[in-house]
């Protein structure tokens, strides 16, 4: 099938469960934020339906929704020109999610990594929504019918998955309905790494705090995070060869270049040779200088609650005109039978 069939078209999401950290930032909403100005449509969504596979205290949940809000406008997405909606405000996401728990077989989701990963030994305990995540995430972006989906690294696997549904219900069904998405997976930062251990990407639910710089954190907090990090002995080389084995000072140099928008072998020309006593500083005034406006945005955002859900109840609303077309055609392509006037 052509992609030009499918006007370009932008989604993602990201689950509002506390604790935004640079990974997000870089991996996903600083990215979200590049296309916002490119020729696409940009849906973006709080992915709340997906957080309660695993259980959420509604209170925080609620307020982590409304945080993450904040963070997508503070990072940069306009409201006006992008969509912002969290997912259960926009029910097709949901019902085209059952059409699709029908085409994926159970075999695939047994193989995902995620569902490996978060369900551990247990399985027999983890819930039937957890185990249903990526049919739900492939709603999530086929009931938009969308071409491109910026994501980190740990995605690629659901967005192959998200294919493999659209291929089996074109044609199961014989038709040319839902598009092959491109996963968009892109630039220095696609997988930051924990400060305290290089072999295990920053994290939401890591026990310790100083494992990732969170959205929240004022300049002290970075600063501090940065020096403390884990690092080796060795200066710094000045090509990208000599960080192949040594994961803690790549992932510095990555999240260098991704904040200061240039490549690693940019950075390392400028700062190969150097010792981690002089690149730590440096890269904590980097960090404070484009993340510290971001949280107090956020701050001042979350001193406004009613503005956050006037926004995310007109995103819904302007969301609903693209997805509700697309599940009734949906409907008809399955042979659900339509309601009638009366
Ligand atoms: P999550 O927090 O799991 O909902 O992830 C939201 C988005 O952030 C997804 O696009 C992830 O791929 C991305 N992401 C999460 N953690 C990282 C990380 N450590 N490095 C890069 N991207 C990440
Ligand atoms: N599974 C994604 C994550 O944990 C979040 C997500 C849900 C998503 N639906 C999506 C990302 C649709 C991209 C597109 O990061």
């Amino acid at each position: 099938m052509s992609e030009s069939a499918f006007t370009p078209r932008v989604f993602s999401g990201i689950q509002p469960t506390g604790n935004l950290h640079l990974g997000n930032y870089l991996g996903a909403m600083k990215r979200f934020v590049d296309m916002q100005g490119q020729d696409f449509e940009t849906i973006y969504c709080m992915v709340d339906l997906h957080a309660v596979t695993v259980w959420q205290d509604p209170k925080d949940l609620m307020k982590s929704t409304r945080e993450l809000c904040a963070g997508f406008i503070a990072a940069g997405i306009d409201p006006e020109q992008s969509i912002l909606i969290n997912q259960s405000q926009v029910p097709e996401h949901a019902q085209l999610a059952w059409i699709f728990n029908c085409v994926a077989r159970m075999g695939w989701m047994q193989r995902m990594t995620q569902w490996k990963d978060k369900a551990g030994k247990n399985q027999q305990n983890a819930s039937l929504g957890l185990f249903a995540y990526p049919a739900l995430m492939a709603a999530d972006i086929l009931v938009y019918h969308a071409t491109h989906v910026p994501v980190g690294e740990d995605q690629k696997q659901h967005l192959e998955l998200t294919r493999d549904i659209a291929i089996k219900f074109n044609h199961d069904y014989g038709v040319d309905f839902f598009p092959e998405t491109e996963p968009v997976i892109e630039g220095a930062a696609t997988r930051v790494m924990s400060l305290r251990d290089g072999s295990k990407k920053m994290s939401k639910s890591d026990v310790s705090d100083a494992s990732r710089i969170n959205l929240t954190d004022d300049a002290d907090a970075i600063a501090k995070k940065i020096r403390k990090a884990k690092t080796d002995p060795e200066a710094l080389p000045s090509e990208a060869k000599g960080l192949e084995e040594r994961p803690e000072a790549r992932n510095l140099v990555n999240i260098y270049a991704a904040l200061n928008e240039q490549s690693v072998d940019q950075v390392l020309a400028d700062v190969g040779g150097k010792q981690f006593s002089e690149f730590k500083p440096m890269l904590a005034d980097l960090a404070v200088s484009k993340l510290a406006p971001i949280s107090t945005e956020m701050a001042r955002l979350m001193d406004n609650q009613d503005e956050i859900d006037k926004i995310l109840a007109r995103g819904s609303q302007r969301a609903r005109e693209i997805t509700a077309p697309i599940l009734r055609k949906t409907y008809d392509i399955v042979g659900m039978v339509p309601p009638v006037s009366l």
